[in-house]
């Protein structure tokens, strides 16, 4: 372990500048508080009443040193602003070659799952000089995944995907905490993020025993528990066709449109009746209960996997589409035949 640190170790391509950010809001707050304190004490020794009668002189005014004390605080404070949106939107916003992990949290523990099938509690292993994102959901109560080293933080809810993402810049091993309490054993709900070199990476990958990837696992569960039955691939009958739904807008009865993301998909198989769509009967029965979060979290990485239907020639639109990185090809050999399906290279 390290000697003394004020920071947590710094291993993430947000550290740098959020240790920047950090210090200047200390330096800043520190000196106005600092300053109004020193004048404070300066001025009440300076002018306090020296006779019982003594009246102090008026003045009217001074347009100079109110501007000054306007808009200095006004560019000083809007600079903060400005500073910490942008590193905020950068944090939420994942570059589209991300590697995405799942990560379901529940009392007590974080599972993760990749796409390319491996699985593990408690750790996650990631590449060093990649971008990872994490879509997390709970399983019961409000969690918070925290990796100070990344300085990272998020919320992790029952029934909604929230997701966060950071790109390790140095390998070692790095506290994992849940930051939100949530029951008697919230401070065992810890672990560990191993930033590996790439190439180490890669053999764990290859050593990880997963048995297919993770879109394969949810097709087994798609057909184990009848989806398939009514959800058709080649015709739509009296079901939405699945395929191409991810990143599309459905259009719902009550006149809104929604964006077909992981929540939504999510919502849909447990609470299908709480938001109908537009031109099909409420015939969909509800999952709630039957299914856990992993193999939803399955299911959706195998809808995501669907490409536009055969034949369409179709591409799917840039940017709204999953697109399935190299690395998800080949680890785990061929896909199956439903998921490739599609025309290579159209997803
Ligand atoms: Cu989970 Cu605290």
């Amino acid at each position: 372990m390290n000697s003394l640190r004020l920071l947590a170790e710094s291993a993430s391509t947000f550290a740098t500048e959020w240790n920047w950010l950090f210090w200047m809001l200390v330096a800043v707050c520190g000196a106005v508080a600092t300053g109004i304190a020193v004048l404070l004490i300066y001025w009440t020794i300076r002018y306090h009443r020296r006779r019982a009668d003594e009246l102090p002189e008026q003045i009217e005014g001074n347009i100079k040193i109110e501007a000054a004390w306007t808009v200095i605080p006004l560019i000083l404070f809007l600079g903060m602003f400005g500073w910490g949106a942008k590193l905020y939107f950068e944090i939420e916003r994942p570059p589209a070659n991300a590697r995405t992990v799942y990560v379901v949290a529940k009392q007590w523990m974080w599972k993760a799952q990749y796409a390319t099938g491996q699985r593990e509690i408690n750790t996650l292993h990631v590449p060093v000089g990649e971008p990872v994102q994490l879509l997390m959901i709970s399983q019961d109560v409000i969690h918070s995944f925290f990796v100070p080293a990344f300085r990272i933080k998020q919320d992790v809810l029952p029934r909604r995907y929230t997701a966060i993402w950071f790109q390790a810049t140095k390998p070692g091993m790095y506290h994992l905490f849940c930051a939100e309490y949530c029951g008697t054993k919230h401070s065992g709900m810890i672990g560990w993020v191993y930033a590996m070199q790439p190439h180490e990476f890669q053999l764990w990958l290859e050593q990880g025993g997963a048995e297919g990837s993770l879109a394969s696992t949810g097709e087994k569960i798609f057909h184990q528990f009848g989806c398939a039955n009514c959800h058709h691939f080649d015709t739509q009958g009296r079901c939405p066709m699945l395929r191409d739904l991810y990143g599309r807008p459905v259009q719902l009865m009550n006149g809104q449109t929604i964006l077909a993301d992981e929540t939504y998909i999510h919502e849909k198989i447990l609470h299908p009746r709480a938001q109908l769509i537009q031109g099909f009967d409420p015939i969909m029965p509800s999952f709630d209960g039957q299914l856990t979060e992993e193999q939803l979290v399955a299911l959706i990485a195998y809808i995501k996997a669907l490409g536009p239907p055969p034949g369409t020639g179709q591409p799917s639109a840039p940017g709204t589409a999953p697109q399935i990185p190299e690395y998800e090809k080949g680890i785990t050999g061929p896909r199956s035949t439903s998921i490739s399906g599609s025309k290579p290279g159209a997803r």
